[in-house]
């Protein structure tokens, strides 16, 4: 029986590609750049599974375009690139990588938090340049990090990981969650709910680890920065488009907040002017980007298409209504 066809819009590490290759007919995109749209709907017709970036959008134009299509793995966690509607309307499984990425995730937002505090980015470009003339008594000078309080916006699995880190800098934790944590969970992390707005007039840091859905786009606007301390930075390892970046600039051109450190954007991968600044820390969407995690996040974008067509359910199906009554490869039910 020949093997099902499968598209991945990029290579996907060692492993991954050779657990893929036991099982499909695999092509791998490999050029440098992503592949271009029309480039994408041309290879993806005729294949029956999808391994695909976040940089990709999943959409009706795209699954009409492949109507063999039974499964789009994405390599994220988030997948507000996929529109799961159209995935379920077309009998299309979509699933994500939950799970794997939230301690790197977590190590990364520190990452952030601790070179804006610390003016590290100021530090390496002095002396880098040959013009550090010495040890100074106002050099440089940040802010403390150790005993602030910390807010977190989205206390799940990320947003938790970041907390147990805050506890080693001795912070007050507070957060606000559209799902408030167990009490379990609150006193483990020392984690103090408070209401939204008692997390923005707070924060001496605020951290932002919310899914980009329609109620958290634009989450960090003008009157929320307008809430901040002066003194505070924001931090976001989310989704760009939960905060404002034109309301971001304007705070940052009225110094409304001291600083900001920014793993995404509104429109990756362009970042606007306003935001190159010194108080600004830019990184281009690395939060979990170490070797081991980006692994395993394929290999288990790799395990859900595999899943699929064994006949089990993939174990990270966002739409589990896209394999209603959908018999899977005439094997096992779901
Ligand atoms: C990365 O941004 C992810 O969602 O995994």
């Amino acid at each position: 029986m020949s093997k099902p066809k499968l598209l991945a819009t990029h290579a996907l590490f060692e492993a991954p590609q050779q657990r893929l290759a036991e099982f499909f007919d695999a092509e791998f995109w490999t050029a440098p750049e992503r592949p271009p749209r029309a480039e994408l709907l041309r290879r993806v017709a005729g294949k029956d599974a999808l391994i695909c970036l976040l940089t990709e959008k999943i959409d009706s134009e795209l699954l009409a375009a492949a109507p063999h299509l039974r499964i789009v793995a994405n390599v994220a966690v988030g997948f507000d690139n996929i529109d799961l509607e159209a995935c379920t309307h077309h009998k299309v499984a979509a699933s994500n990588t939950p799970g794997v990425l939230d301690e790197t995730t977590a190590d990364f937002a520190w990452t952030l938090l601790l070179a804006v505090a610390r003016r590290l980015l100021e530090g390496d470009a002095l002396a880098r340049s040959g013009q550090w003339s010495g040890w100074n008594l106002d050099q440089l000078c940040g802010a403390d990090v150790w005993g602030k309080t910390l807010g977190i916006l989205g206390l799940g699995r990320i947003g938790q990981a970041v907390a147990r880190r805050a506890q080693g800098f001795g912070m007050h934790i507070i957060y606000n969650d559209a799902n408030r944590a167990p009490a379990e969970v609150e006193q483990r992390l020392h984690a103090e709910y408070v209401s939204r707005d008692g997390v923005l007039a707070n924060a001496d840091f605020l951290t932002l680890h919310v899914p980009l859905l329609p109620e958290t786009r634009g989450l960090i606007g003008a009157i929320e920065l307008a809430q901040m301390k002066s003194t505070a930075f924001l931090i976001n390892t989310s989704r760009g488009p939960v905060v404002n970046e034109a309301a971001l600039i304007d705070a940052l051109d009225k110094k409304l907040i001291a600083g900001a450190a920014l793993d995404v954007y509104e429109h990756e991968p362009q970042i606007p002017d306003g935001l190159r600044r010194p108080n600004v820390v830019l990184a281009p969407h690395l939060a979990s980007a170490s070797v081991e995690t980006r692994t395993k996040m394929a290999m288990i974008a790799a395990e859900n298409a595999i899943a699929l067509f064994e006949g089990r359910r993939p174990p990270n199906l966002l739409n589990p209504a896209a394999l209603e009554g959908a018999a899977i490869q005439g094997r096992k039910s779901l």
